[in-house]
């Protein structure tokens, strides 16, 4: 229950953040602490200064009001693999129109993929990203190093180094580590650093021109594809070296029903593993190729119906984690082209909730469980060493995402804030919209419906 006076006390003085902020009578949703009541919350110096029930709302002259009566508020999301391609390929995203992407969609976190040019494999350059982050990034950036340098599968890359300099993982994301040998010095390292190996799963001696999934409609389409079991053939390998070592293995971007087995079975056993799914596996199918629209085109493939009831029940038993968008913005240019030619990603930050909504919706994962996934579950992985995240607590950073539930829109890539308008979903209705997204405090986006 949420008492009067009993979770902190209220300041409402001036901040140096800003003026402080009450969101009034929204139902506050924060798994972290098993909290689902209709109440308000109030902000001030960039953290959560109090929490009490609608009628004991404080004075209001000291503070601005966000009325949040029917909505959702719950922490900032966080999302633990997006890519914001700076440095190197600003034409495609940069930290502020990617994080100004994020903040749209209801994020204050998010871990950026080291595939950049060059790649995030040293100190030099993972402090590079921080220090744009810190001038240019609406949102929280930690980025993740890479695990190989220059992401070429052959030797480690400065991975103590990048530790100290702040990366969240290791991963060569975007491209598969072959070498296991590579692979298992890689999880010995990790088991000292005790920061996770982040793996992209696939084997590309049976991806070799792969396009899409491999099964009837690639036959139907005469499209190359991808078989399961090339994502599947390296989560039994990397598990095995995972167990092998006590590293700590997160598996990306799951998207069959034989990975969510293999991890499961894992669990089981007791290795260090921790995995991640994306709205879009958890909601499309590879179906959405048909009309060989390239915005369909995306690494892992979009699967079949059957693989995404797995991942669906994957997450319900918690084999899953948490959802990652692997938002992977790309130039229309880059998309406009031949099937085969056009690069693989979809542009995530800004329809992930809506998407992932239509789940809670069709009653196969309750809001409380979709909202731990996007908040509390990712900060346990990211752990505390970058602040206290995912979690509404008195004295915690102000990181706060406000929505309506129950909103239909229609996706229109031209207001996207991402230079990435790279996804199928471009004109379709999803119910449930982000309306605001206040981050240390600072309210960084904020539906024009809103009236503050
Ligand atoms: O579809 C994808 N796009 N999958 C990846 O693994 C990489 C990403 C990108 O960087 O565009």
């Amino acid at each position: 229950m949420l008492g009067p006076v009993t979770r902190g006390v209220i300041k409402g003085k001036m901040s140096q953040k800003g003026k402080a902020l009450l969101i009034r009578g929204g139902r506050i949703i924060d798994p972290s602490q098993g909290l689902d009541e209709v109440g308000s919350l109030l902000i001030s110096e960039g953290k959560i200064s109090w929490l009490g029930s609608e009628e004991i709302t404080p004075p209001r002259s000291n503070y601005d009001v966000l009325p949040a009566d029917g909505l959702i508020v719950c922490p900032g999301f966080i999302d633990l693999h997006c890519h914001l391609r700076e440095p190197g390929d600003e034409e495609k995203e940069t930290i502020a129109s990617g994080t100004l992407a994020a903040a749209h969609g209801g994020f204050t976190t998010v871990c950026c993929m080291p595939n950049t040019t060059p790649p995030l494999d040293n100190r030099a350059t993972i402090e590079y990203v921080r220090s744009k982050a810190a001038t240019d990034g609406v949102v929280r950036v930690l980025p993740i190093g890479c695990i190989s340098k220059g992401r070429n599968g052959k030797k480690l890359s400065s991975l103590s180094e990048m530790t100290s300099a702040g990366v969240v993982g290791y991963s060569d994301d975007g491209s598969p580590v072959m070498d296991s040998g590579l692979m298992r010095r890689a999880l010995e390292y990790s088991r000292a650093s005790g920061l996770p190996v982040i793996d992209h799963c696939e084997d590309t001696r049976l991806t070799v021109g792969g396009l899409m999934n491999e099964g009837v409609v690639s036959t139907r389409l005469g499209l190359r594809g991808i078989p399961a079991v090339a994502e599947e053939i390296m989560v039994a390998r990397d598990l095995a070296l995972a167990q092998l070592t006590g590293g700590w293995l997160h598996i990306a971007h799951v998207s069959t029903e034989g990975s969510v087995e293999l991890i499961r079975r894992a669990k089981d056993k007791g290795v260090r593993v921790t995995a991640e799914v994306t709205p879009h596996h958890l909601t499309l199918t590879e179906e959405m190729v048909v009309g060989y629209d390239t915005n369909a085109k995306v690494n892992p493939p979009l699967r079949t119906e059957q693989d995404i009831q797995a991942l669906i029940e994957g997450l319900r038993d918690d084999s899953l984690d948490i959802i990652a968008t692997d938002h992977a913005p790309h130039s229309e240019a880059d998309k406009q082209c031949d099937f085969a030619l056009a690069p693989f990603g979809i542009s995530g930050l800004e329809t992930a909730l809506g998407s992932l909504m239509r789940l809670v919706h069709d009653n196969q994962l309750s809001l409380v469980s979709l909202i731990a996934k996007l908040t509390c579950e990712p900060a346990r992985i990211i752990g505390d060493k970058h602040g206290k995240l995912g979690t509404l607590a008195i004295g915690a950073s102000a990181d706060i995402a406000v929505f309506d539930p129950s909103q239909d829109w229609l996706v229109d890539t031209k207001v996207f804030a991402s230079k990435g308008k790279n996804t199928p979903l471009a004109g379709a209705k999803l119910k449930g919209k982000v309306m605001a997204t206040i981050c240390q405090g600072k309210l960084v986006y904020k539906d024009e419906s809103v009236k503050l």
